[in-house]
């Protein structure tokens, strides 16, 4: 074999006869000139066969290969002012390496969600699906790099957990040894505690599990959440920190996909343009004055639901960010305002365009007694908090952090109706194949 030439590099080989490893995508013909799409993983280029340059078995070849054969193709670099990329091959030769042993499944038309779902490891080699991907890693990125900038440290959560951390109907549960039960976390952000007293500045970023009864557009069982946890912040550093670090990851994945989110997912880009700080902010109180204005029964108390989610971020053009929940409806570790303590210090940050929540934060609770009261008042098991008790028996401080769902983000961003699609295999309530 000659030495890889990815497609996406081709202008580098302009004029050059080079060899191409790929995938045949797509193939037409016209008598004496066959059209083969090869895609390469980089890229996708127009490969020409004319009849007059090729052996006759390789013009034959070249007009019979299935789709998604896997072939090398050797030819010439020429400039097309046509081509998406510039350039197409002028093929000398080619050859196949596998032909597919039945027919490929998803062919060049529309075919059902539900039916791309139960061929997603083939899915994924469409350019539509490599495109998501591509920004999934781009987000995944530029999460690092935001919190690398400021020094923060990555700590790792642990997957088996003794405890709930979001509510104990979520909770998926595993056969744990001698040991009983063990739960699969639903946050890594208990631990980010504990860590942010050692280390100041720290996030988590991994696979986190709900045991969520929700078929809706934003639901997974399993996602990708990535946890900032500081020592001594409040609510209003916390909020900036929101802002500023959503702000970093859009403008990250649109200045390197503007192109492919236009072309291929026909994203209106001037909305991510937008995104910018700062973010409008909102008591939830004023949110609910919003949702009753706007038609909607909703009384204060009541979880603020996706529809009236979109009501509240459909009266600005960038996130909007909800602060002071009631406390009763948050979690027990939540601080509540000392100005009023029916509210908690938490904020979630919502998503323009009807992509909903995307952040859930806020302040935690630093009190060792109020903290007691809380796990009892929700009922846990408080042996299993013991340890994160210590994190305030032993030099509390004012602190605070969030979790961004990495598939809620990047639907956003590249405007998909499904979070489904945002990852490489989905867990929902309903799937665990392939
Ligand atoms: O609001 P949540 O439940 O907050 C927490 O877990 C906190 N412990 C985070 C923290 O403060 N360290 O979840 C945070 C985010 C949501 O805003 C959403 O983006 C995502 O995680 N998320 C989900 N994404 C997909 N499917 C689900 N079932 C999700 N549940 C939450
Ligand atoms: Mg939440």
């Amino acid at each position: 074999m000659r030495p890889t030439v990815y497609i996406a590099d081709i202008a580098q080989h302009e004029g050059k006869e080079i060899t191409l490893h790929g995938w045949l995508y797509n193939r037409r013909s016209s008598g004496k000139l066959h059209f083969l799409q090869v895609r390469d993983g980089t890229g996708t280029i127009q490969c020409v066969v004319f009849k007059g340059n090729v052996a006759p078995e390789v013009f034959h070849e070249a007009d019979h290969l299935p789709q998604e054969s896997s072939l090398t193709v050797t030819g010439l670099v020429k400039k097309d002012e046509r081509s998406p990329i510039g350039f197409e091959l002028d093929v000398k030769s080619l050859a196949p390496v596998a032909k597919p042993a039945r027919e490929y499944p998803i062919g060049h038309k529309e075919h059902g969600v539900a039916f791309l779902m139960e061929q997603r490891h083939l899915w994924l080699r469409s350019q539509r699906q490599q495109v998501i991907l591509r920004v999934r890693h781009t987000v995944e990125k530029a999460i690092r790099d935001f919190f690398d900038e400021r020094g923060f440290t990555l700590v790792d959560a642990p997957i088996f957990t003794p405890s709930a951390c979001e509510g104990t109907s979520t909770l998926f549960e595993v056969p744990y040894f001698d040991l009983g039960k063990a739960y699969l976390t639903q946050s890594g952000q208990l631990y980010m505690e504990a860590a942010a007293m050692a280390l100041g500045k720290v996030y988590c970023f991994g696979p986190t599990f709900r045991a969520e009864k929700s078929k809706t557009r934003r639901h997974l069982t399993e996602f990708w959440m990535v946890e900032p946890e500081v020592a001594y912040m409040d609510l209003d550093g916390d909020m900036e920190l929101m802002e500023q670090f959503v702000s970093y990851v859009v403008q990250t994945a649109l200045a390197k996909h503007r192109k492919e989110l236009v072309s291929v997912l026909e994203r209106d880009v001037s909305k991510l343009e937008a995104v910018k700080p700062p973010f409008p902010r909102i008591t939830y109180t004023e949110a609910v004055d919003v949702i009753q204005k706007a038609g909607h029964p909703m009384k204060w108390g009541d979880d603020i639901g996706g529809d009236e989610e979109t009501v509240v971020a459909k009266q600005f053009d960038r996130p909007v960010m909800v602060h002071r929940y009631p406390a009763e409806m948050k979690a027990f570790y939540f601080k509540k305002d000392p100005a009023d303590p029916k509210v908690a210090l938490g904020c979630d940050v919502l998503a323009p365009e009807g992509y909903g929540e995307i952040i859930g934060g806020g302040q935690r609770e630093d009190d060792l007694p109020t903290l007691e009261a809380a796990i009892e008042h929700h009922q846990l098991p408080k042996e299993a908090f013991e340890w994160y008790l210590d994190v305030r028996r032993y030099g509390s401080v004012p602190h605070a952090g969030f979790g961004m769902g990495v598939e809620r983000c990047v639907a956003w961003i590249c405007g998909l109706h499904h979070v489904r699609e945002t990852i490489p295999f989905a867990r929902m309530m309903e799937r665990i194949t392939p």
